[in-house]
């Protein structure tokens, strides 16, 4: 199940999804984190974000929708001091960083590149950030996010501009909300981003009808969870067959079964989400039924079935 991306080494393909997984401990009752191929973290800003009032997550038929807007303690307090947190686990370490503006996207991945160097140097005994996951499809924040990733000239800027400061690999994470999500995945590949990652999640609306007003403050909200499964397998295998960099594909996975289909539809690597609220042992359970499943198929290596769809 190795496999190797962005020229990084990953023990498997899973790879737990931002903001359902924290910084790596909330599961660590469940199984050792460690196991994964890689986390993704929270979404980091520049600043810290309190996020957003009211409702933030709601139940919905297959999935849920959530409204969180960023909450997070901040690039430079996680470097710091929240990283520890993650120091004991194994996995590659993926950072993903929202912004408010292109201004703060950049400040963002430079504070990481000063943190990774730092490390590398020994000057800092802390964990590397691996690979920069930047999110430009984050639905429920009111300044940039999605901006930048719904077309192309958005995409093309803020990709161009974090590249020119980051020296580690570079994955964009799209949003199937995008004008023309294949298009912008192309502009962020001849920008420079050596991957892909989608899907965040869709933009949705639930009505509480006794109150007779949307459930959420910002009345939109992300859906995520197998309710949109069919749809981000879809645009995997859209945006797998347009780019020549590697795809981490998401979207509903909550079985091994799905984790086989997203990677015959291009994929390189997995993540999991929402399961992880049905199930606290889904990362374990998607990396113990892919193993199986290569048994059971005498499949030797993941690139046998990889985009044959
Ligand atoms: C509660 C919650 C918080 C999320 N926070 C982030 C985030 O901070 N950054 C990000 O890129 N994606 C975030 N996402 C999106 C997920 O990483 C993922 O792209 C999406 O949920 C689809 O995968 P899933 O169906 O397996 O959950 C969040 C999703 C949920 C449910």
């Amino acid at each position: 199940m190795k496999i190797n991306a962005f020229g990084i080494d990953f023990k498997n393909p899973v790879i737990a999804a931002s903001g359902t997984f924290g910084f790596g401990n909330e599961y660590k009752d469940y199984y050792d984190p460690s196991i994964l191929g890689g986390i993704s973290t929270k979404g980091l800003t520049l600043e810290s974000r309190a996020g957003n009032k009211g409702i933030r997550i709601a139940e919905t038929s297959g999935g849920v929708m959530n409204s969180i807007g960023l909450e997070n303690p901040g690039v430079e307090y996680f470097l710091n001091q929240g990283i520890e947190e993650m120091n004991d686990i194994e996995s590659v370490i993926l950072g993903n960083l929202g912004g408010s503006s292109l201004d703060t996207y950049i400040e963002g991945a430079r504070l990481i590149e000063e943190h990774n160097k730092k490390v590398e140097k020994a000057e800092k005994n802390s964990k590397k950030i691996d690979i920069i996951e930047l999110n430009i499809s984050c639905p429920n924040v009111k300044e940039g996010g999605i901006a930048f990733g719904i077309t192309c000239e958005g995409a093309e800027k803020v990709v161009r501009e974090v590249r020119k400061v980051v020296s580690c690999p570079l994955v964009v994470k799209l949003s199937p909300n995008a004008e023309n999500i294949s298009r912008i995945a192309a502009t962020c590949e001849f920008e420079g981003a050596d991957g892909i990652s989608l899907i965040n999640t869709v933009s949705a609306l639930k009505i509480d009808i006794r109150k007779r007003k949307p459930v959420f403050n910002n009345i939109y909200a992300g859906l995520s969870g197998p309710a949109i499964k069919p749809i981000a397998l879809k645009m995997v295998r859209d945006v797998s067959k347009t780019v020549s960099v590697p795809v981490i594909g998401m979207g509903g996975i909550v079985t091994y079964e799905d984790a086989i289909e997203f990677i015959m539809a291009g994929a390189h690597l997995i993540q999991f989400g929402t399961a992880s609220f049905m199930n606290p042992y889904a990362g374990r359970d998607i990396i113990d039924g892919i193993k199986r499943f290569m048994e059971e198929e005498n499949i030797k290596n993941l690139d046998e079935i990889r985009g044959i769809i």
